[in-house]
């Protein structure tokens, strides 16, 4: 697969981080949000991770500069039609995916992969939505994309070998590293990390303990870098919220079950750090 250009729909909290990383990775990127504030979004988001890792010495300026200037903004999905993979990144909602797979597989080349960042949602259904379910697959970064090293691909019923194998070389390119997981609800880190997450917030329904004390003693106690609470925070609620309800409905197992409080908590916009308040408050 010979890459120039990649395409990557959303740019909310991992699509900037995946825009970031790629034009890093030396890539053309022309990336897609719904509309001029969301664009915005997107950019500032990858403003402020441009900047940490200028203070943290990770880059210079001048690469900034040159980063910045291979992403190309638009509203308009039909602008990736050149594009020689598109990585979406959108909300974790099946049929909106189904409806952006539906079309990106109308406009780009047909040998182009199409990927998907989904945490939970059926690779297989996303594949069945396109003419070339052979070139779907997962792609499942991590939170913060520019800083993990983990990149998840998950095969599909009908993923080819190929597409695998071209998505690996990629992944390479952006110094990550591969794993790969069939086409099960959560692939391998959210099978685990979610069930994690939930009993967390039953914790905190049940009184067991502030959740200060829950995420300090999974600190210190595992050495995490997060605590359950401050990692839901961070995730976003909303996001684990859908997760778990996809894994829910696709498994009907209690432990993917979401507590009333995690609903509750996202029915009233405490998202997490991205809305300013989630089980912390935060100055956005
Ligand atoms: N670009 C490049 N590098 C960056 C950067 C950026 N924007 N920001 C930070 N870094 C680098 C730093 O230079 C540093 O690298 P070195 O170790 O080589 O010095 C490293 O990243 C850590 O940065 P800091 O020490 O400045 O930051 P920190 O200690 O506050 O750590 C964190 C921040 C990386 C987010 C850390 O808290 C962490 O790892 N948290 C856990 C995150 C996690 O678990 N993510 C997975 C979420 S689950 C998921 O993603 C799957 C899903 O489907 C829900
Ligand atoms: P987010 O809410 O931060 O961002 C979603 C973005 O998608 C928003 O900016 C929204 O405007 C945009 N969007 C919605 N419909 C669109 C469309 N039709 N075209 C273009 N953009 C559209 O969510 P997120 O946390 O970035 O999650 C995105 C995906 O990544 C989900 O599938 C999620 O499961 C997965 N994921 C999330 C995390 C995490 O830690 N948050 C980690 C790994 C994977």
């Amino acid at each position: 697969m010979d890459v120039k250009t990649v395409g990557v729909v959303g740019a909310g909290l991992m699509g900037s981080g995946i825009i970031e990383t790629v034009a890093r990775g030396g890539y053309d990127v022309v990336a897609r949000e719904i509309d001029e504030s969301a664009v915005a979004g997107g950019k500032k988001r990858i403003e402020r991770s441009n900047a940490r890792a200028l203070e943290r010495g990770k880059i210079t300026e001048e690469q900034a500069n040159v980063e910045n200037a291979r992403i190309t903004w638009t509203t308009n999905l039909t602008d990736l039609k050149d594009c020689d993979l598109v990585i979406e990144a959108i909300v974790e909602n099946l049929d909106m995916k189904k409806d952006i797979f539906s079309e990106l597989s109308r406009i780009t080349r047909p040998e182009v992969i199409l990927a998907s960042n989904t945490s939970s949602v059926s690779i297989t259904a996303l594949a069945a939505a396109t003419e070339r379910p052979d070139r779907v697959a997962g792609m499942h970064f991590f939170n913060p994309v520019p800083v993990m090293k983990l990149v998840e691909l998950v095969q599909g019923l009908q993923t080819s070998q190929q597409t695998l194998d071209d998505l690996r070389a990629f992944a390479g390119t952006l110094d990550k590293t591969v794993v790969t997981a069939k086409d099960t609800p959560g692939f391998i880190v959210n099978y685990l990390l979610v069930p994690y997450l939930l009993e967390a917030v039953k914790m905190v329904e049940d009184n067991v303990a502030s959740k200060e004390d829950i995420d300090t003693a999974i600190e210190l106690g595992l050495s995490h870098r997060m605590g359950p609470l401050t990692l839901l925070d961070f995730v976003g609620l909303d996001t684990t919220l859908f997760i778990a309800d996809v894994m829910f409905e696709e498994l009907r197992q209690p432990k993917y079950a979401a507590p009333p409080l995690l609903r509750k908590m996202v029915t009233a916009g405490y998202l997490g750090r991205k809305s300013g308040r989630g089980f912390y408050e935060y100055n956005t």
